[in-house]
């Protein structure tokens, strides 16, 4: 690769004017490739300055360098060449540089002649190109939208020129298209475009191989994985297992028990995917009855949970991942019934005393029976257990009429105190009592009734007029004035005299009295009915016979009884 140099040619047209004065002149440039062997010919040096070959040794011709830098090239003494003295390896020597120039001198002494010499060293492609790593790690968020751009850590490829990296390439795959862009420098670096939109949910990373090439013939390559992890995005918000939860509680469960527990999942990870649950809008009430973890969705009971109060609960949870997105739910609670509620008796009326001669089937009383349960447990027997002349006839709902089922006697029973039981369907039943007291009304039913059939009294003739003969007693079982018994006589004749003039009787007490002497020999008997009457009104009666026998004294003288003529 022997080449002359432009000031090869200039200084041989001045060589015969300037000679004496510039035989430091006449400069010669090569151009070589970089990596030759050592020992091979850069260019024949004597020639291309027009040297004597022979006097090379004699003139102690020689390659000098500034300062102690290596020496890279040598002349042959006995050819005039140039040779290669050491390696040349122009990545070494100038790097990046477009130019790799190589400055040397040739010396000869007798007399004292320099020429500049100039390698130009030629590159090489003897480098690939090269990744700093061995993967390029990139975190891109699942958010990021197609067409964004990320720009990947160009290759670096030692050589230059066409050497160095011409382009770039990725294989196929389904999220990533590569673009290959030139800075200001003309440097060529790429990007990889996102052309699907990632979701992290479905696939969690991306791993391609980037391969860059140089343009050297033949090319060489090199290539890196690019690992792509997808970033979550808190694009999911938590997702319960069902839209509504519907359970059933029986009533009066205790605190704690465990009502049911939600649950809602939320694809993302980490605090975009930690779940906690709360109360949506919920009454206040139901929140003093609720309770609701926030971490396990465990829904219990925290109060006394009442079917006759309420008997269906809705309530809306709320689960809420790290970031804030949420979803709803509804749990609906059905309240069963237990039965916890024995049945009331009210008396609504009551007809209290009651007339003893009330005809059977009179109603006495209406009772309502109450039971806060419902179905079966709240389905209410009412009945009377005793043997009393009473009865329930049901009536419209719930209402019992309290009826007489045969003949009162207020003089057998005055009063009834009726235990009403009612009780509940309910497994166990429940079951409540209650007391209906009344009195039963007496009726002037009773007549007055004497002690004796009938009464026999003696009595001694000349009696005191007033003295008291004998006493007659009735008896009458009704109340107060409808028992009160006046006694008196009936009125009669008795020898063309009223009975009174002879007897008398105290209306109170019975007892009989002589109104005036009796005279045996005038009549012997008296006979005479007390009445006994009560002050009923109207009064009844009864009659009974008083005989009163007078008894003979010797009273009289004798007399001749002279027949009648
Ligand atoms: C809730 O109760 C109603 C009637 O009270 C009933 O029709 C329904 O089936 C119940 N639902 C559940 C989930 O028990
Ligand atoms: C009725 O009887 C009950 C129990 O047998 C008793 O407690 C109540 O005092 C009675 N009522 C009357 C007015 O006597
Ligand atoms: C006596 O009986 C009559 C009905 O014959 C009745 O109206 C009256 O209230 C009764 N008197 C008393 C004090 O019970
Ligand atoms: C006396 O009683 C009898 C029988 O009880 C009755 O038949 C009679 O009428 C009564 N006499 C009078 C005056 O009340």
């Amino acid at each position: 690769m022997m080449q002359k140099g432009l000031l090869v040619t200039v200084s041989c047209i001045f060589l015969a004017v300037f000679f004496m004065a510039h035989t430091a002149n006449g400069d010669v440039s090569y151009s070589v490739p970089e990596e030759m062997k050592r020992g091979s010919v850069i260019g024949n040096i004597a020639k291309d300055l027009g040297l004597d070959v022979n006097r090379l040794s004699f003139r102690k011709a020689r390659i000098d360098i500034e300062g102690n830098r290596k020496r890279y090239s040598d002349i042959n003494l006995n050819t005039g060449e140039l040779t290669v003295a050491d390696r040349i390896d122009r990545e070494a020597l100038c790097g990046k540089k477009a130019s790799c120039v190589l400055k040397q001198e040739l010396v000869m002494e007798n007399p004292l002649e320099l020429h500049h010499v100039s390698v130009h060293v030629k590159d090489v492609n003897d480098n690939s190109p090269i990744f700093a790593k061995n993967v390029i790690n990139l975190e891109i968020s699942e958010s990021a939208d197609k067409g964004k751009r990320f720009l990947l850590e160009e290759a670096n490829d030692d050589d230059i020129g066409q050497n160095s990296v011409q382009s770039y390439s990725i294989e196929n795959n389904e999220y990533f298209v590569l673009s290959v862009q030139s800075n200001s420098l003309g440097e060529k670096y790429a990007e990889i475009i996102l052309n699907k939109e990632l979701d992290r949910e479905e696939q969690k990373e991306v791993t391609l191989i980037l391969s860059a090439v140089d343009g050297g013939t033949p090319p060489r390559s090199g290539t890196v994985a690019i690992h792509v992890t997808v970033l979550d995005a808190n694009d999911n918000a938590p997702v319960f297992s069902q839209a509504v939860y519907k359970v059933s509680l029986p009533e009066n469960s205790p605190v704690d028990t465990v009502v049911v527990t939600v649950s809602a999942t939320d694809a993302d990870e980490g605090q975009n995917g930690e779940v906690t649950y709360e109360f949506g809008h919920v009454m206040e009430e139901y929140k003093h009855l609720f309770s609701l973890d926030r971490r396990t969705g465990i829904i219990s009971i925290k109060g006394p949970v009442d079917f006759e109060e309420e008997t269906t609960f809705t309530l809306r949870i709320i689960a809420k991942d790290g970031s804030g997105l949420t979803s709803y739910a509804n749990v609906v609670i059905n309240v069963s019934d237990t039965n916890d509620n024995a049945p009331i008796i009210i008396i609504k009326s009551l007809n209290s005393p009651v007339p003893e001669n009330a005809s059977p089937g009179t109603e006495v009383g209406i009772i309502n029976v109450q039971d806060r349960d419902s179905e079966n447990n709240g389905q209410v027997r009412c009945f009377i257990e005793q043997n009393v002349p009473f009865k329930l006839v049901p009536s419209i709902k719930n209402y019992y009429s309290l009826v007489t089922t045969g003949e009162l006697d207020r003089e057998l029973v005055s009063d009834y105190n009726i235990t009403i039981t009612a009780t509940d369907e309910g497994s166990p039943p429940l079951s409540s009592t209650k007391n209906v007291y009344f009195t039963v009304a007496d009726v002037n039913d009773n007549a007055p009734v004497f002690k004796e059939q009938n009464y026999r009294a003696h009595v001694q003739e000349n009696n005191k007029p007033g003295s008291s003969i004998c006493s007659v007693s009735a008896t009458d079982p009704d109340w107060r004035q409808n028992g009160t018994v006046v006694y008196s006589l009936l009125p009669s004749d008795v020898s063309g005299a009223q009975i009174s003039s002879f007897l008398s009787i105290n209306g109170d007490t019975g007892v009989i009295h002589a109104v005036r002497s009796f005279d045996y020999e005038q009549f012997k008997i008296l006979k005479v009915l007390v009445l006994a009457r009560d002050n009923g009104s109207p009064p009844l009666s009864s009659n009974v016979t008083v005989s009163v026998f007078i008894s003979d004294e010797n009273d009289n003288t004798p007399q001749v009884l002279y027949p009648i003529s």
